[in-house]
């Protein structure tokens, strides 16, 4: 794989956009989760502190009433009261009583200033923080002091640790002692839950990246190999292979660029074989006359200078084909001309005048046929276009028109107007074209087999010629025929050329 190919960077890409994706999913579940675990501490601890509050007050009155059962009075009671809740509380927090947390009891005095510990569970209650047990005197309700601040995502790569939480609670004992009990609560159990996730949490986090990356990496190798196809294809039109086609299948973005493509290989293709065609056609047509001539420069070498008869009848011959060959040549100049893109003018022109002029042209030419002419005889019919250009295609559907005719034919023209457009139609009395050939006449050297066998001399050039010419007008031409009825050939040209020419 190359370190600048597509696929490379969709793989670093990949990596990088998994990595940002799966990376903070894996955070924000851990934040939530070890979020919710600090919140369940924290319930937990004041549970705690609501159930140990409840437990003094409950011995309080317990010892209170003790002592009075005891028959004391007065400061007596009170003192005594005092006694038995102390010696009391040990055992409410430790065995059978108030689980989970740890204790510390500060007990002051009437006498006495100072918040002194009395009784603590173990050594994680002991606190050496004053303030909180302060306040939670001064405002007469519990107090929190928890784990302010404390950035939960560290545990995320070491041990989970929650802090500890601790909660503060006044407390007003008998003989007019004050108290605070401390009730600190370690989380070990919710961070324990934490620690026994991260490491699935990684495992999951690690696959969904690769997994991630894999889907990437096959989808992106599907449109490259797609992309392959293409260019694949495109290796083989540059080497002049034209019969490849790209797999099209598919509603996608790919399949429409291997339409278009099998599309433009189409027209390539057609254009070459066109070409191939033409050229071989051409080369053909143009080797019939060379060899007659080579074969009657031969007789002439032989037979020449003794005998006068064949050697006229040799010039003769090569005299004609030279003349087929000029005209072949003038033919295919044509042809070469009528595919470029010659500017064709746009000047105003009569096409009555310009089909009479085309049957005075055709009656001198074939003047020995004894055909009968029929031009249109109303005034000027004026339209826009290249006057010469039409003239030509013209000619082309006269000669035609003579040549295919027997003779003492009728060979006429007729133009009328239709609309915005002018028709002109070329009609003949001659042999007809066979429903067969009608679909090939505008083929370049197509010659139908009855004109083949007629020795009228033609190359099959003149109707594609005529052809061009109309569409390149912005017209069209379209033939009817029946054999040995005769055939018609219609025009129909604009008459404002607004467009430009066609190609
Ligand atoms: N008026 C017509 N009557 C009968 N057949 C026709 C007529 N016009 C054309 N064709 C048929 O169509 C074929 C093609 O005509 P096209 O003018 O292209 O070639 P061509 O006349 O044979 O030779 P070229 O015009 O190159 O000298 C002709 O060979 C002929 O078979
Ligand atoms: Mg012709």
């Amino acid at each position: 794989m190359r370190p600048l190919s597509i696929r490379a960077r969709v793989l670093y890409l990949a990596i990088v956009f998994a990595l940002l994706l799966v990376g903070s999913v894996t955070l924000a579940t851990y934040f939530f989760v070890a979020d919710g675990m600090a919140h369940s501490a924290q319930s937990t601890t004041w549970r705690l502190a609501r159930t140990t509050s409840l437990a003094i007050s409950k011995a309080t009155t317990t010892a209170k009433l003790q002592a009075a059962s005891e028959g004391l009075v007065g400061e007596d009671r009170e003192h005594e009261a005092l006694r038995l809740l102390m010696r009391e509380i040990p055992d409410l927090f430790t065995v059978g009583g108030v689980e989970d947390g740890s204790f510390a009891l500060y007990v002051r005095e009437v006498t006495d200033n100072e918040l002194r510990l009395v009784w603590f569970s173990d050594d994680r209650a002991v606190l050496d923080e004053a303030s909180g047990r302060n306040d939670a005197l001064l405002d007469r309700q519990p107090t929190q002091t928890g784990p302010e601040g404390r950035d939960l995502l560290t545990g995320m790569f070491s041990r989970a640790d929650l802090g500890s939480y601790v909660v503060h609670i006044p407390l007003y004992l008998p003989n007019g002692a004050v108290g605070v009990m401390d009730v600190v609560y370690l989380p070990t159990r919710e961070e324990g839950i934490l620690d026994s996730a991260r490491q699935p949490m990684f495992i999951v986090g690690a696959f969904a990246l690769l997994v991630a990356v894999l889907m990437l990496q096959i989808i992106m190798g599907w449109v490259l190999s797609l992309v392959d196809d293409v260019r694949t294809a495109a290796e083989s039109v540059d080497a002049g292979q034209l019969d490849v086609r790209l797999p099209e299948e598919g509603e996608h973005e790919i399949a429409d660029l291997a339409r278009s493509l099998n599309a433009l290989i189409d027209r390539l293709r057609r254009r070459a074989e066109a070409q191939t065609r033409f050229v071989a056609d051409a080369s053909h047509e143009l080797a019939t006359p060379v060899a007659g001539i080579r074969g009657y420069v031969n007789i002439l070498r032989a037979w020449g200078a003794e005998d006068p008869e064949m050697r006229e009848e040799a010039i003769a011959a090569i005299d004609r084909e030279s003349r087929r060959m000029a005209r072949l040549c003038s033919d295919l100049l044509s042809m070469i001309r009528s595919d470029g893109v010659l500017d064709f003018r746009n000047a105003r022109y009569d096409i009555n005048a310009a089909s009479r002029e085309v049957l005075a042209g055709a009656a001198t030419r074939y003047i020995d046929k004894n055909l009968e002419f029929v031009g249109p005889d109303e005034g000027p019919l004026w339209l826009y276009g290249d006057h010469d250009r039409i003239e030509e295609a013209l000619a082309i559907l006269v000669d035609n028109a003579c040549k295919y005719t027997p003779d003492a034919g009728r060979v006429q023209l007729k133009t009328r107007r239709h609309r915005d457009r002018v028709v002109v139609e070329v009609t003949d009395t001659g042999i007809g074209i066979p429903e067969s050939d009608l679909p090939s006449i505008f083929e370049r050297f197509y010659r139908s087999d009855a004109s083949r066998s007629k020795e009228t001399g033609g190359f099959g050039l003149g109707l594609p010629i005529a052809k061009h010419i109309i569409d390149a007008s912005g017209g069209m031409i379209w033939v009817r025929s029946k054999v040995a009825s005769g055939t018609t050939f219609t025009i129909s040209l604009p008459r404002n050329r607004a467009k430009e020419p066609k190609e």
